[in-house]
């Protein structure tokens, strides 16, 4: 089974054309998103219908959560962009075919916070973090935070976690302490998806190991590299493992739709551009 892991597309519908296309090339048995569908980005409702149409499902971002109801803790460009998205796929927005409205804020209000990749326990998915599923992020920094990744891994059902949110791909890892357990004292590392050759395993090492993979952003990358990231979870055989890929894509044309056609602040366009 291959599955292709997606997140952060944030309304960047040329990134994700790209990240389709090269998923349709891969012989990809399904594809999954992990949230941030919109916000930010100038093609809510067009990229809403895509993830309707490809994705297995999609779980809440903190970013749908925020177009959808209210911003929580965003700051004031963040907070007018999802303003302004909301206003795309209201009743009362710009696009007047009343049944893809009510179709699209049905897919948002049905989305969930977390999910079980085939009810497997071993493989949770979350927007953000285990322990907080909408808002917490988990930097490449924080392996030097054992007590904020400890209580993380401790709060995985299993032993691997797939998660989005910060917008930088990579594997955070975890080698059990002396007793076996996710402690304070245990080894973290992160492993940059940029500096990876070739799909990264996720063994057990006879069950002393646990993983939180992020595929990256689709539609916002922040490591910068301004490429589309996603991940691929191959499941066929001995352990499983996760390949992760970049694609370049016209990320002038979004920048000038954002700068030219929408009330979005300048910056979330102009930082397409570098990834950042
Ligand atoms: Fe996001």
């Amino acid at each position: 089974m291959r599955t292709a892991i997606i997140s952060d597309i944030h309304a960047n519908l040329e990134a994700f054309e790209v990240v389709l296309a090269d998923i349709r090339d891969r012989s990809i048995d399904r594809t999954i998103c992990l949230g941030d569908v919109i916000g930010y980005g100038p093609d809510p409702c067009a990229c809403i219908d895509l993830v309707q149409e490809h994705c297995e499902f999609s779980l809440l971002g903190n970013h749908d959560f925020a177009c959808l109801l209210e911003p929580t803790n965003f700051n004031p460009i963040a907070a007018e962009g999802s303003y302004w998205t909301r206003e795309q796929f209201e009743p009362t927005g710009t696009d007047t075919d009343k049944a893809a409205t009510a179709r699209r804020q049905a897919f948002l209000h049905l989305m969930k916070t977390y999910a079980l990749l085939d009810d497997d326990r071993d493989f949770l998915l979350v927007h953000a973090s285990p322990r907080k599923p909408l808002s917490e992020y988990l930097f490449r920094d924080d392996v030097q935070n054992t007590s904020k990744l400890a209580h993380a891994f401790v709060s995985m059902p299993g032993a691997y976690a797939f998660v989005g949110h910060t917008h930088v791909p990579g594997v955070f890892s975890a080698e059990l302490d002396a007793s076996g357990q996710v402690s304070v004292d245990s080894l973290f590392e992160f492993d940059y998806a940029n500096e990876l050759e070739g799909p990264f395993d996720l063994d057990l090492a006879e069950g002393s190991m646990r993983y939180i993979v992020n595929p990256g952003s689709v539609g916002q990358p922040r490591d910068g590299d301004p490429r589309a990231s996603y991940a691929i979870l191959e499941q066929s055989g001995g352990c499983p493992s996760v390949e992760f890929h970049r694609l370049d894509y016209p990320a002038k044309v979004t920048c000038r739709k954002i700068l030219k056609e929408t009330r979005l602040a300048d910056r979330l366009g102009k930082r397409l551009l570098v990834g950042e």
